[in-house]
């Protein structure tokens, strides 16, 4: 059955994308893999064929396109409003006969809010199956190229203003299964599912797991929301997207990601990953 399908995997090079494609290949899906450069990412995914798709090159989209029947899609990153962006090549998709669509968005983004909340709301008119994925934070924040995983390369130091709050965080290769599962199944879900990792926890125990698995040590710096807001536009971050990163820590310190959901192994039938098993496969 999975060898007859055709599936699209956007962001492909990317955290949730690379694994996805690589957990399509080994249930013997046919994978189309989409990033700007339009060339395989690891040797595992050298399998999947290779296109060069680019959100904000329209020209792009009829390649990536043709013979696809389901597809995962990464917004495109940096836009607070994707739905102008996003919709040309979703109604290209439905021309083209893509049934499917697995949308990746987050815990904090219900349906028809502003922003990627309104492609939400209009996957469900476009398409007969679908499904949005809204994730927690990612473990990979902490170890990949995320802010935070510079700072505590570089100086030891995990800086946030989530102050006690904690967050089910999640492993990104969980949001991949999830999402192989749900493009391979039978029957679509049609609803968004949260997606968490098997705990909440807070940055000071994510400082206390590394320091306690890493050879160095890492330290939870407690800053305030406008501190964390310059912090990152001196990174280099634009204003909005500093003040967006801020506010979601606020956000956090207020409680709002202090849940844990059943659905990874609802759906996978396999647990998620702790975050000490995590950093320890990491760092392994
Ligand atoms: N990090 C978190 O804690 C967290 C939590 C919840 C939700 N999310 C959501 O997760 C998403 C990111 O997913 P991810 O971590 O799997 O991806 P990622 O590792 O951030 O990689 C981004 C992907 O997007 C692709 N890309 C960048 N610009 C593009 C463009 N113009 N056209 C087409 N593709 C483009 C990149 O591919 P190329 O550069 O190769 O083209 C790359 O594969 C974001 O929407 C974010 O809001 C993140």
């Amino acid at each position: 059955m999975n060898e007859h399908l055709s599936i699209l995997v956007t962001g492909a090079s990317g955290n949730t994308g690379s694994a996805l494609v690589t957990s399509l290949l080994a249930q013997g899906a046919k994978v189309r893999a989409a990033s700007r450069s339009g060339q395989p990412d690891t040797q595992d995914n050298l399998l999947a064929t290779s296109v060069r798709f680019d959100w904000f090159d329209p020209a792009t989209y009829h390649q990536t396109l043709q013979g696809i029947e389901r597809m995962y899609l990464v917004p495109p990153p940096g836009v607070l409003d994707p739905l102008p962006v996003m919709m040309p090549f979703l109604t290209g998709a439905r021309q083209a006969g893509v049934r499917r669509v697995v949308l990746l968005s987050a815990t904090v983004i219900q349906r028809g809010d502003t922003g990627l909340g309104q492609v939400h709301d209009a996957l469900p008119d476009l398409f007969p199956e679908w499904a949005v994925l809204r994730p927690s934070w990612f473990m990979q924040n902490f170890v990949g190229q995320h802010p935070h995983a510079y700072s505590i390369r570089e100086q030891g130091i995990l800086r946030s203003a989530t102050g006690n709050g904690r967050v089910g965080f999640i492993n990104a290769e969980d949001i991949a299964r999830t999402a192989a599962h749900i493009l391979l199944s039978e029957t679509p879900p049609n609803r968004d599912l949260l997606l968490t990792g098997p705990e909440a926890i807070s940055y000071d125990e994510v400082a206390q797991i590394m320091s306690s698995v890493r050879t160095n040590s890492v330290r939870h710096q407690h800053v305030s929301v406008d501190e964390l807001q310059q912090l990152h536009i001196d990174s280099g971050l634009p204003p909005e997207f500093a003040e967006m990163l801020a506010q979601a820590d606020h956000l956090i310190a207020g409680g709002m990601e202090d849940r844990v959901t059943n659905e990874v192994e609802a759906v996978t039938g396999t647990p998620p990953t702790s975050f000490k098993d995590f950093v320890t496969q990491y760092c392994s």
